[in-house]
């Protein structure tokens, strides 16, 4: 069902993305073309031999006739798809990076999992070993504490994957997921407070606010590096009621 619902949901969509033709069209005529494509393509999956067969004649029995019940949720895609571009615009970056200790433990699929599993969408991934140079600037806002030098070494003393992940709240919320700077005080349940003991080697950073965010992202990404796509689990994810 899900690849019936994609493809109408594409069709519907690619309709609404070709509006821009010279004279600017109304939103409900729009709506109404996307849905009508939209039935187009699920009537034509229906009779797509490729389709379970029973599942293809169910399909097509009901469009020609029970009236067309299942016709309903397309216009309420149609809106999805267009509460989602919204939403795009509004998400904001964080970077997160998974440090020497993490990825020398073997934890990048349990803490990538973490991220994933909450809703957020990863837009940036590479594993990359860092130079001291690059660790002192990543880490410039702590040059004055006297562990200073030691955390950069460690920080370019392996790999490390750097992230960016994307999401409603996910700078303050990672950093929840994250837990407290010493493991010995996060919440069991946050990836330090279960996969970390002290805090030399807590596994994980995440920036700390916007405007870390948006520095940290610049530091360990170039733009083109950072992928903006429509993930098919955001309807899922965000909406209001
Ligand atoms: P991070 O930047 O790595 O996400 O950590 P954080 O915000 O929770 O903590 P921050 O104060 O920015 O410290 C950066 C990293 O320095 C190490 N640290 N060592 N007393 C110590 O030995 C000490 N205090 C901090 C930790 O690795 C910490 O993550
Ligand atoms: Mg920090």
């Amino acid at each position: 069902m899900s690849k019936l619902f994609h493809s109408a949901c594409k069709a519907a969509r690619s309709l609404i993305a070709s509006s821009s033709a010279p004279a600017p069209r109304a939103a409900s005529s729009l709506l109404a073309d996307g849905r009508n494509a939209a039935l187009a393509t699920l009537a034509n999956l229906g009779r797509n031999s490729t389709l379970p067969a029973a599942y293809a004649h169910h399909l097509h029995t009901n469009a020609s006739s029970h009236g067309y019940a299942w016709i309903a949720a397309i216009p309420a895609a149609a809106y999805m798809l267009q509460d989602q571009d919204v939403h795009a615009a509004e998400m904001e970056r964080t970077f997160i990076a998974i440090k020497p200790d993490g990825v020398q433990r073997g934890l990048i699929s349990e803490i990538v999992s973490r991220f994933e599993r909450k809703g957020y969408k990863l837009v940036a991934i590479k594993l990359v070993v860092p130079s001291k140079q690059f660790a002192e600037k990543h880490y410039h806002d702590l040059k004055e504490r006297p562990f200073f030098s030691g955390l950069c070494d460690f920080l370019s003393s392996g790999p490390v994957l750097a992230m960016v992940w994307e999401g409603e709240g996910v700078i303050k919320y990672g950093r929840k997921l994250i837990g407290a700077t010493d493991p010995s005080k996060s919440e069991p349940g946050t990836i330090r407070g279960d996969l970390a003991v002290v805090v030399g080697r807590n596994i994980i950073h995440g920036s700390d606010g916007p405007e870390t965010a948006k520095d940290e992202i610049a530091l360990w990404f170039q733009p083109k590096e950072l992928v903006s796509y429509t993930s098919n689990e955001e309807k899922w994810i965000y909406g209001v009621n």
